[in-house]
């Protein structure tokens, strides 16, 4: 990603099982909490699918779970922390549910296990099993192992074998939007960033392999894809004539399936921004006009200390030869503030970039150091009250410019795609270009369609709307 994935809220993944038969018919039930981006939320789908091919049932009831796997992000400190605070929980349900002699298994996975290794087990002795994001498709044998020697068992080799080939078909899914990953793992080697250690080098699926999985989806229901891949734009994955796809390549050959209506793609890198890839915003209308694409700072010095290997003007420049292309394109992006060594004017530069772009959303962090990074070993940290300050100051600018966007969007009529029932009796949810929640009265048999939606009025994370006529 660059950079990696836009962060999420952490999510608890309740997921619709292929097997709903299983939890009635007393089968084993699995719960899964998600921490960190996009692509652990895919990862603990995919994990859940095969799983389910082994009889357990999602819960989203962890006490009742006999199988309990946090899916881990590790970009940030406080990210990692959460881990070990949950499974101090967990210590003490695996001991009420073996009182009443019901065994429990506890699996971390992801980018903390990942990096952490055996040390999770060590510290944290709930803990049965613990694998890298490039091997869970083992879970389920994993399981069957730990349970068999009665023992810890931690896997995080980089596997030989592709996580992807061992995994089940896509099952059937009730939902309107999905995430689709597309290349994993990251060579940029930023100095604050723990992705290439986590997710190891840049890798590519076929083209073919993710038409198959696009395919699966659209068919049980799916109208809009977001492709993922911690440097998506950096995808070069092997094309149906043998030859590399660029990302531009691989969006115009998904483009060209009936039924997938939208195609987004996160996160993206500004040096691997192609003049294809630009292109295919102007002329690809399936292609929605929403970007995310981190920048981190503002100062030139800081960005060659974090080896993002692009200036603040080349970054601007950048955006305006994308919306020269797509006039209608909004901009998202990820900035750290305090890296080590960052002054109060190199600090303002960050302010500056965001007053010259203008952005309709972004994700603002202090700097974490990361065991491993280059940046962690830099003697010259911020003193945390400042990089506090920062952020709050950052925040204000960014919830500024999110209102200001939703509010430029009143009066506008866009297509949103319906996606779910709101609260109220009548009401449903869906998504607009730009990714932003829409609320409007309508019936359900819209879920699933584009329907033009006049924008009536905006709440501090959702707009509202009337139905138009096509
Ligand atoms: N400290 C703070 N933020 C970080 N990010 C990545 N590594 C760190 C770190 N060590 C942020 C970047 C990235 C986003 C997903 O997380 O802004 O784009
Ligand atoms: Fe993104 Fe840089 Fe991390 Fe790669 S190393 S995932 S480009 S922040």
């Amino acid at each position: 990603m660059d950079d990696r994935l836009t962060d999420i809220e952490e999510v608890v993944a309740g997921m619709e099982t292929a097997d709903p038969g299983s939890e009635r018919s007393g089968g084993r039930r699995v719960f899964v909490r998600t921490f960190g981006c996009q692509m652990n939320v895919y990862d603990s789908e995919r994990m859940t699918e095969a799983l389910s091919a082994q009889g357990y049932a999602a819960t989203d009831t962890i006490e009742n779970a006999d199988l309990v796997i946090l899916n881990t992000c590790h970009i940030r400190e406080k990210a990692a922390e959460k881990v070990y605070s949950d499974l101090g929980r967990i210590r003490v349900l695996k001991e009420e549910r073996a009182a009443a002699g019901s065994d429990t298994v506890v699996a971390v996975v992801g980018c903390v296990a990942q990096a952490e290794g055996a040390e999770i087990a060590r510290r944290a002795p709930v803990v049965d099993l613990v694998v890298g994001p490039q091997s869970y498709h083992r879970l389920p044998e994993l399981i069957v192992r730990s349970r068999a020697e009665g023992r810890a068992l931690v896997e995080t080799e980089f596997p030989e074998e592709e996580k992807f080939a061992h995994l089940p078909k896509r099952a059937p899914t009730r939902a309107v939007t999905a995430f689709l990953t597309v290349q994993e793992g990251c060579d940029k080697f930023c100095t604050f960033c723990v992705v290439p250690y986590t997710r190891g080098m840049e890798y590519s699926r076929s083209v073919a392999d993710i038409e198959r999985e696009a395919r699966a989806l659209v068919e049980a229901g799916v109208r809009e894809l977001t492709l993922l891949g911690q440097n998506v734009n950096g995808y070069h994955g092997e094309g149906p004539n043998g030859r590399p796809h660029s990302l531009a390549d691989l969006v115009r050959h998904l483009a060209r399936m009936d039924g997938l209506e939208r195609l987004r793609y996160t996160t993206s890198h500004p040096r691997d921004m192609s003049d294809d890839l630009i292109a295919a915003h102007a002329d690809e209308p399936k292609l929605m006009p929403y970007l995310h694409l981190p920048f981190q700072a503002g100062s030139d010095r800081i960005l060659a200390a974090m080896n993002r290997k692009h200036t603040a003007r080349e970054y601007v420049d950048l955006v305006n030869r994308i919306k020269a292309a797509r006039p209608d394109l909004a901009l998202s992006t990820d900035v750290i503030v305090g890296f080590p060594g960052e002054t109060d004017a190199e600090f303002e530069e960050t302010l500056a970039v965001f007053s010259e772009v203008g952005f309709a959303a972004a994700y603002s962090f202090k700097y974490s150091p990361r065991p491993g990074t280059p940046a962690e070993k830099l003697s010259d940290q911020v003193p945390e009250e400042v990089k506090t300050e920062r952020l709050a100051r950052l925040e204000t600018l960014v919830k500024r410019q999110q209102l200001d966007f939703s509010a430029s969007c009143v009066g506008r009529t866009m297509p949103v795609l319906f996606e779910r029932i709101g609260r109220r009796p009548g009401q449903l949810i869906g998504r607009s270009p730009f990714l932003q929640s829409v609320h409007a009265e309508a019936a359900s048999e819209l879920l699933g369609r584009i329907v033009p939606v006049e924008i009536s009025s905006f709440g501090p994370n959702s707009l509202a709307g009337v139905i138009r006529p096509e």
